[in-house]
């Protein structure tokens, strides 16, 4: 049966997903209201600047006031996309303290302290939702919170990043270096002015952090993801991917240890092989790969970013929310139970592609072979290829540690045949 009285809704920031979220609620007022058992109703609308025009907004319930909005003590739902640490922070632990639950779409904040506002959610009684969080509108939070919750996950490997998947897709597609791709995704509206997050792998590495967290029921925290840009990704990096059958990902990976005891997070650029289904990820497109026991391999497709697509987590949240509320109860919390610890970055194995610029001439080879014999890394495949008496070497190894791995590389950097490493990039999904 319908409940009359609505539940109020109030909106913090209204910018491309929160006007969107706005017009969704007005558009589809009714299916809301009756998926949910219950109207709802905006109740305010916190923005920066007042004086925008805000199509179907009544400028009535536009403030610039996001505390006082926050504390008014009548919300049943806050819907946080404000984005950023402060004020977002203090605005969601003060929307529970007055009585409200919380859809976010807050990575930044969810990586840094979630498990502090999981705790104010549930000291309060109250829920706390971020599906928008994570790569738009692909369901990940709920599958791997609810779906998964009876599975165990051995790894989530995916493109959490859709402006950092158009450049590498239009290097590899045209050729292009990295500057003039990323002009491109400026000019087209897929890269911020300033685009330091996404390719140097801020908001990946948040994302990854949350989905860690969640698919191996620990606490996983920003500052535990290991992370790399794909600022130094050439063109030249994408013509060796090519000659080994493979492309350039940025790629957010968290695996559980073969043993079981601890958990990785990682963002970097990484080769995989073009049969991975990750490869023919196009454009700004995201794609998660989840692996379980018992599941298999699941893979989650679609839009990552973007009003409309990131609106459509918000509202499948505030349904969920929604919902809760008039049954008096609340979703999932943290489940951190595990508490596995996060084993840094050195403790990683994986392939590697090394290549080496160095001196044509005799023994050159059986010395750079010897360093990796010397660092227990093994080769897979070596090919050369030499001009005026300098070559361009390229390793390909078998699995091996990040920290192995490094040390070969020291140790090839002081060989006085060696002229430089000219890149070393991973290799995935195989
Ligand atoms: N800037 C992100 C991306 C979207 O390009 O995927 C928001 O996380």
């Amino acid at each position: 049966m319908m409940r009359t009285r609505p539940l109020k809704v109030a909106l913090l920031g209204c910018g491309v997903v929160g006007s969107e979220v706005a017009r969704i609620m007005t558009t589809h007022a009714d299916d809301l209201a009756a998926r949910i058992g219950a109207p709802v109703e905006l109740a305010g609308v916190a923005v920066r600047r007042p004086d925008k025009v805000r199509e179907g907004i009544d400028p009535a319930l536009v403030t610039t006031d996001a505390t006082a909005l926050v504390k008014r003590g009548d919300l049943d739902i806050v819907v946080e996309v404000i984005g950023g640490i402060e004020p977002a922070r203090t605005l969601i632990t003060t929307a529970f303290e007055h009585g409200a639950s919380v859809v976010s779409a807050n990575k930044a904040l969810l990586a840094q302290d979630g498990a502090a506002l999981h705790a104010a959610a549930e000291e309060h009684g109250k829920d706390l939702y971020y599906e928008a969080a994570v790569a738009g509108a692909i369901p990940l939070i709920r599958p791997l919170r609810e779906s998964l919750a009876g599975d165990k996950v051995n790894r989530v490997l995916g493109i959490v990043n859709g402006t950092t998947n158009f450049i590498l897709d239009k290097m590899d597609s045209t050729g292009a270096g990295y500057q003039e791709a990323l002009d491109e995704a400026t000019a087209l509206g897929y890269a911020e002015a300033d685009p330091t997050a996404d390719v140097e792998g801020f908001d990946a590495a948040a994302k990854a952090a949350i989905l860690a967290g969640i698919a191996f029921h620990t606490r996983v925290r920003l500052d535990d993801v290991y992370r790399e840009g794909m600022t130094e990704v050439t063109a030249a990096d994408f013509a060796s991917a090519r000659e080994m059958g493979c492309t350039i990902k940025l790629l957010a990976i968290c695996e559980r240890a073969e043993d079981g005891a601890s958990v990785t997070a990682r963002v970097h650029p990484a080769m995989i092989p073009l049969s991975h289904p990750l490869a023919s990820v196009r454009g700004a497109y995201n794609a998660v790969f989840v692996e379980s026991d018992a599941s298999g391999q699941l893979m989650f497709y679609g839009p990552g970013a973007g009003g409309s697509p990131t609106a459509s987590a918000v509202l499948g949240d505030l349904v969920a929310v929604g919902r809760n509320r008039l049954g008096g109860t609340t979703g999932p919390g943290e489940s951190a139970y595990a508490a596995l610890p996060v084993s840094p970055m050195g403790e990683v194995v994986t392939r590697y592609h090394i290549s080496l610029d160095v001196a044509d001439k005799p023994g050159v080879l059986a010395q750079v072979a010897t360093v990796f014999a010397e660092h227990g890394v093994s080769i897979d495949t070596v090919r050369q290829q030499g001009k005026d008496g300098e070559a361009s070497l390229v390793v390909v190894t078998h699995r091996a540690s990040d920290a192995a791995l490094g040390g070969t590389v020291e140790a090839l950097r002081k060989l006085d045949t060696v002229r430089g490493v000219a890149s070393i990039m991973r290799v995935e999904g195989e």
